[in-house]
């Protein structure tokens, strides 16, 4: 998989070249190239920000060295990428997006600053407006490379265990179980007996029992009932009924 990204600060990428993401890159399983805006305008200054038409506070992004950076790389690359603008009033970024993006061979994040870019670009280009969350941030490099990240994981290869990914939160539609390693005790907190029983079956059990327990609790907007097992449904009337206990 190929992600291009255009920026004014292609120094704050430096995340992406260590851990998993980092080392995608180096066995050629993912490819990253960073851009910088400024090497697509056209005058002295290299300006590539504007006063706002109507007045009001801050700047605004020029369009032209968007067109020409996006058509610089389209131009280097076969197909179409899909194209990507963080923005606060963008679609809100979940699992089920980064899963839809792992599986476009080519991704290109034009990331803001300032008020934001020209409209054009997001008329123009056919760009899609995604959002990591209801507040703002003062540019679109760290949404990028939040998408990055969360898209790397998904493609095959990258992350070395693919049923980690799998088990994950969201991925089932289910927060996570409770992870532990050792000792079996620290600190007087023990961990839960099952888990060293070396019992497969209870144990899968317990996972998902808790996992329901977890999404319940903490997010229950994610507890999508008509999706559940019947196994799904008996463990949560267990959940239920040790509550009222
Ligand atoms: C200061 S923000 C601009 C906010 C814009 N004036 C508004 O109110 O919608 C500058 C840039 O940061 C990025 N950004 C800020 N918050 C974001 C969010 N929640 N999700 C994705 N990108 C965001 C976008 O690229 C945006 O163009």
């Amino acid at each position: 998989m190929r992600i291009d990204i255009i920026t004014i600060f292609p120094e704050a990428f430096t995340p992406l070249e260590v851990s998993i993401v980092g080392r995608a890159r180096e066995r050629g399983v993912l490819e990253v190239h960073v851009h910088d805006l400024r090497d697509y305008t056209a005058d002295r200054h290299r300006q590539v920000d504007d006063t706002p038409y109507g007045g009001g506070p801050g700047m605004v992004m020029k369009p032209e060295p968007f067109f020409a950076a996006v058509e610089a790389i389209r131009q280097e690359t076969q197909g179409e990428p899909r194209l990507l603008l963080p923005s606060p009033q963008g679609r809100p970024l979940t699992q089920a997006v980064l899963r839809e993006f792992s599986r476009a061979p080519h991704l290109l994040i034009l990331c803001g600053h300032y008020e934001g870019i020209d409209e054009r670009v997001a008329e123009g280009l056919g760009v899609e407006e995604i959002s990591v969350g209801d507040y703002v941030l003062s540019g679109g490099e760290l949404p990028a490379m939040v998408i990055v990240d969360g898209v790397a994981r998904l493609v095959p290869g990258v992350v070395g265990d693919e049923q980690s990914v799998a088990a994950e939160s969201f991925s089932g539609g289910l927060l996570d179980f409770p992870h532990y390693t050792r000792p079996p005790e620290f600190r007087r907190m023990r961990v839960p007996e099952v888990l060293l029983s070396g019992h497969h079956e209870a144990i899968r059990r317990w996972r998902r029992k808790e996992q329901l327990r977890r999404t319940r609790r903490r997010r229950p907007d994610l507890l999508k009932r008509e999706t559940l097992s019947d196994e799904d449904r008996r463990l949560l009337e267990e959940i239920e009924r040790e509550e009222l206990l």
